[in-house]
């Protein structure tokens, strides 16, 4: 059970921009969004981030899933290199990791309805599939994220925010992926509705025995969803340790800090 699904060893990633607004004579200045990081998630397991805006979190997230190439280090996942794949040799790994967004929303086809939204990476990496066993798929997890099996019809303006983010999390679901980055699923959720999601999330985690990279800037949910936390702070990691250690133990001062800013009600 203890196998790391995912290593991160030393990636760094820079971002290239081609012109600046205040030195136009500057081309190409390149910024280092995120330097030396490394950790590795077990199966089954969930391994949060947290950090300011701007700390990187999301650039490692886009990393992994092969979206940003990463200038040095290298990603395994399953003890094979990800890594700066190009396309075609990604694709395998396509089913194995999935995302679900902060917005949820904006990362849903405003034109597609529930069914065609959940059941589209089905179509997609598995295009033979008939239409019955496709629709027989889609109801099932729509269920297992608890929406109506009867508002496949419907399209995602109709639903509410909470009801949107589970439309992510099935078509995240529907291919039975291994491993899962939750960037910021529930920062834009009203609170009473982010305990639900956190919840769903976390017996979908025992359900389907999935591996969990949760980034966050709540250390509370931080907190109640991981095993083991990375803090990051400017595209440096901090800390990183089993969440206990990290709350009651912190050993860094910018971790310090960050717990001292926690409002406690
Ligand atoms: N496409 C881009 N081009 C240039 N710089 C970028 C780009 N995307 C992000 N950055 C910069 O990289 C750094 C890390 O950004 P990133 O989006 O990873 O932060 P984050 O921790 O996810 O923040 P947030 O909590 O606001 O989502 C920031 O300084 C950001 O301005
Ligand atoms: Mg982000």
């Amino acid at each position: 059970m203890n196998k790391p699904i995912l290593s991160v060893k030393n990636i760094c990633v820079d971002y290239t921009s081609n012109n600046s607004f205040l030195f136009p004579w500057e081309k190409n200045i390149i910024f280092r969004a995120v330097e030396n990081i490394s950790f590795e998630i077990s199966e089954g397991k969930t391994l949060g981030i947290v950090g300011e805006t701007g700390s990187g979190k999301s650039t490692i997230a886009k990393a992994i899933i092969n979206i940003l190439k990463i200038s040095s280090g290298k990603i395994y996942f399953k003890n094979n290199k990800i890594s700066n794949l190009d396309e075609k040799s990604m694709r395998k790994y396509r089913k194995e990791i999935q995302m679900i967004f902060q917005d949820p929303l904006a990362s849903l086809n405003p034109r597609m309805n529930v069914g065609e939204i959940i059941s589209e990476p089905l179509t997609t990496h598995y295009p033979k599939l008939n239409y019955k066993e496709v629709k027989k798929k889609v109801k099932e997890i729509m269920e297992n994220v608890g929406l109506l099996p009867n508002q496949i019809n419907r399209y995602p303006h109709e639903f509410s925010g909470g009801q949107c983010q589970r439309i992510g999390i099935a078509r995240s679901l529907i291919l039975k992926p291994k491993f899962i980055i939750c960037d910021e699923p529930v920062s834009s959720l009203d609170v009473s509705i982010q305990a639900q999601v956190i919840n769903l999330l976390k017996e979908l985690q025992q359900k389907f025995k999935l591996t969990y990279l949760f980034i966050t800037h709540d250390l509370n949910i931080a907190r109640h969803m991981s095993d083991n936390i990375m803090v990051l702070n400017l595209g440096k990691m901090i800390e990183i340790n089993n969440s206990y250690e990290v709350f009651n133990n912190p050993k860094n001062d910018y971790t310090k800090k960050l717990i001292s800013s926690i409002p406690k009600i």
